[in-house]
């Protein structure tokens, strides 16, 4: 069953711009005050904003789930500032974690372990694993160490909108729910965290993310793969739910380049003879093949991170332009591709898949 707390409303919602690389230790330390007092923080993170709160303080982690509307059988992942952090948090630690740590810590890697008795169980819905990461914003850090407690946040969005990538989108989301936030600028890698469940042998990837499965399998020699590996249930809680998604119906095209422009450019001009408004999401050389179309450009052709960089923001600015149907154009698995991909299913309405008939 599906429980979703009450939103409270009547916040009003501080706002406080950071440099990213120095933020004023001043601001920091008011940020952390709140948050030690039980209140809701939105944080810039390398992979998206996230929404802290103190993650041993069972009211505070409850206020988080109320704020976003979001289910509360959904799981927080709890940030530290220091990788020592993580030995207090889990039961067990085996020896891939130690690995996995020293290589991708600080950073987009969120590891699922054995939950220690000290993480209240509202943070991992009644879960006995917990999962962890240690962010490498410096904003990020900054506040959790000034907080002096590990800080769970889920990303900064109302749930089931795409994932805020600016501190605008935080309060477009949020503004009146939560006690601040902090502006730090856009986040470099633009899609969430991997998050990667330990306590399977071999590790199992559950949502796939900043840090890629070419990294992972480096470190580790094997990883299962999701989504190709999809098992029949979905094992992260949060997978089951729609995610991501603009409020526009998104179809998602997929498959060889050529045919997918090819096929875009078809629907869309199907869609605009029955009337309909469409906005075609492609890469920056877009309004050359889409000369009819109104073009939402996103990332550049062959360059995947520059495309995750600008994946969320573009959603919303599809939204944005009262369109009836967003077009977006997929693109190869490959590095972050495979988390952009993941994320446009997701959004996706309807996934058509070009050169394969038409
Ligand atoms: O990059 C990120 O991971 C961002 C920033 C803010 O750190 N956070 C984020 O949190 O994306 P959220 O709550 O939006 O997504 C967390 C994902 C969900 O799919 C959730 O189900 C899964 O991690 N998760 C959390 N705890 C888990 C657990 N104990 N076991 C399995 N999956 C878990
Ligand atoms: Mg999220």
């Amino acid at each position: 069953m599906v429980v979703k707390i009450e939103t409270p409303r009547g916040v009003r919602t501080v706002y406080w711009r950071v440099d990213p690389a120095r933020p004023d230790p001043g601001i920091i330390a008011r940020a952390a005050t709140l948050i030690r007092g039980g209140g809701l923080v939105a944080f810039p993170t390398e992979t998206v904003y996230g929404l802290g709160a103190d993650a041993l303080d069972p009211q505070a982690v409850r206020r988080i789930f109320a704020a976003k509307g979001r289910p509360v059988d959904n799981p927080l992942i709890v940030h530290v500032a220091d990788r020592s952090e993580l030995a207090g948090l889990v039961r067990d630690m085996p020896p891939a974690a130690a690995r996995l740590v020293s290589a991708f810590w600080p950073g987009p890697l969120t590891l699922v372990l054995p939950r220690s008795p000290a993480v209240p169980p509202v943070v991992t819905a009644g879960l006995d694993k917990v999962a962890v990461r240690m962010p490498s914003h410096p904003v990020a850090l900054a506040l959790i160490r000034a907080a002096q407690v590990p800080v769970a946040a889920p990303s900064a969005n109302y749930s089931g909108r795409p994932s805020p990538t600016t501190a605008a989108h935080v309060l477009a989301d949020l503004d009146g729910k939560i006690e601040a936030v902090l502006d730090g600028g856009p986040a470099p890698v633009g899609v969430e965290s991997t998050v990667l469940d330990l306590t399977a042998t071999p590790p199992v990837i559950l949502r796939p993310g900043g840090v890629t499965a070419e990294q992972l399998a480096a470190v580790l020699g094997q990883v299962i793969h999701y989504p190709e590996k999809t098992p029949a249930r979905p094992q992260a809680p949060g997978m089951k739910y729609r995610h991501y998604a603009p409020k526009t119906p998104l179809w998602l095209v997929e498959g060889p380049p050529e045919a997918v422009s090819g096929r875009t450019r078809a629907l869309a001009a199907e869609a605009r003879a029955a009337g309909r408004r469409v906005v075609i999401l492609a890469r920056t050389d877009g309004p050359e093949r889409y000369p009819d179309d109104r073009v939402v450009a996103c990332g550049r052709n062959g360059d995947p991170a520059s495309v995750a960089a600008g994946l969320y923001a573009a959603l919303r600015e599809c939204d944005l332009l009262g369109a009836d149907l967003i077009l977006a154009e997929g693109l190869s698995l490959d590095g972050l591709g495979c988390a952009v991909m993941n994320r446009l299913r997701k959004a996706a309405a309807n996934i058509i898949t070009a050169g394969e008939d038409s």
